[in-house]
């Protein structure tokens, strides 16, 4: 009992969690066959994000050969500290307690990410930063709202503008705020799209188109980052799923000779 008690404890705040955002998520099918598509999503995490999250249970070596990677090729290209070794931890040097000042929580291990949020989520999270000039890094997610993370990908995925609008003072000709002569309260008029940036509402003076890669290219690029978060969550997984259909052919195989067993020794019985 205590320990059902424990089980359903510790679940809660998956639960909690899943309950909280009801922005629809985007679905995205990984492929652990793709090595391609694998080794273009390490690269990325090695430049992008290993800088404030770890991989702590997963190891370079073990990375590098599941991914057909040589390791000399590895540690050269993509690993920056040249002191770490090949059969090192994925670990970072990021401090825990300097982590919460600057972004107000620690920026927490991803090895198994994929497998406590789910695909879809991260997928969906990577690819809906927005505006929002009240946040600290000027940015705000739709699938988990007021993060600590900044936009990584600001640079080369441009700036996203939360569709809706919003009500701002109306600008007169002079360039003043325009207020209501009898009351002098501000008048004010809906605002909507990218227009809010024009009007210098956001810090960031970017317009939403403003990324090196294209849709498609920003979608490839989150796609393999992904799919590589996928195989770090369950690295054994295409070997699991390997060795299961041998074990299956084995046991039908066995059926057989168990069933004959069988027979024979309930023959004489009757
Ligand atoms: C500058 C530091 C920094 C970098 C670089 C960074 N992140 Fe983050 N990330 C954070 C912080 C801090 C949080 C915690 C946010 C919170 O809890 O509000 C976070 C949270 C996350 C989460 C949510 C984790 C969870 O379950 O709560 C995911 C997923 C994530 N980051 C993925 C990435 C990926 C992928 C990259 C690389 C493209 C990356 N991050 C780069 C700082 C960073």
């Amino acid at each position: 009992m205590k320990r059902l008690l424990a089980v359903i404890v510790a679940s809660l705040p998956a639960l909690v969690m899943a309950a909280t955002s009801g922005v629809h998520l985007e679905h995205m099918t990984p492929d652990l066959e793709d090595k391609a598509s694998l080794q273009r999503g390490v690269k990325t995490y090695l430049n992008y994000c290993m800088g404030c999250h770890s991989l702590k249970y997963q190891r370079y070596e073990r990375t590098a050969d599941d991914l057909g990677i040589p390791h000399e090729m590895f540690l050269e290209n993509l690993v920056f500290d040249k002191s770490i070794r090949i059969g090192a931890l994925m670990d970072n040097a990021m401090n825990t307690k300097k982590a919460r000042i600057w972004f107000g929580t620690a920026s927490p291990d991803l090895t198994l990410v994929t497998r406590l949020r789910g695909l879809d989520w991260v997928y969906t999270y990577l690819k809906t930063f927005y505006v929002d000039a009240s946040r600290p890094f000027g940015v705000n997610n739709l699938v988990f709202e007021n993060v600590g993370m900044p936009h990584i990908f600001m640079e080369l995925q441009g700036i996203q503008i939360r569709k809706g609008c919003k009500e701002l003072p109306k600008i007169a000709a002079n360039g003043g705020e325009m207020r209501d002569p009898l009351t002098s309260k501000a008048i004010t008029e809906e605002i909507c799209g990218s227009e809010i940036i024009d009007r210098g509402f956001s810090p960031l003076e970017l317009k939403p188109d403003s990324g090196k890669l294209t849709v498609e290219e920003y979608d490839q690029l989150v796609y393999d980052l992904v799919n590589f978060l996928y195989y770090v969550g369950e690295p054994s997984r295409l070997d699991r799923e390997r060795i299961g259909v041998y074990v299956l052919f084995f046991l039908a195989f066995l059926f057989v000779f168990t069933y004959l067993l069988n027979r024979e020794y309930w023959k004489d019985i009757h």
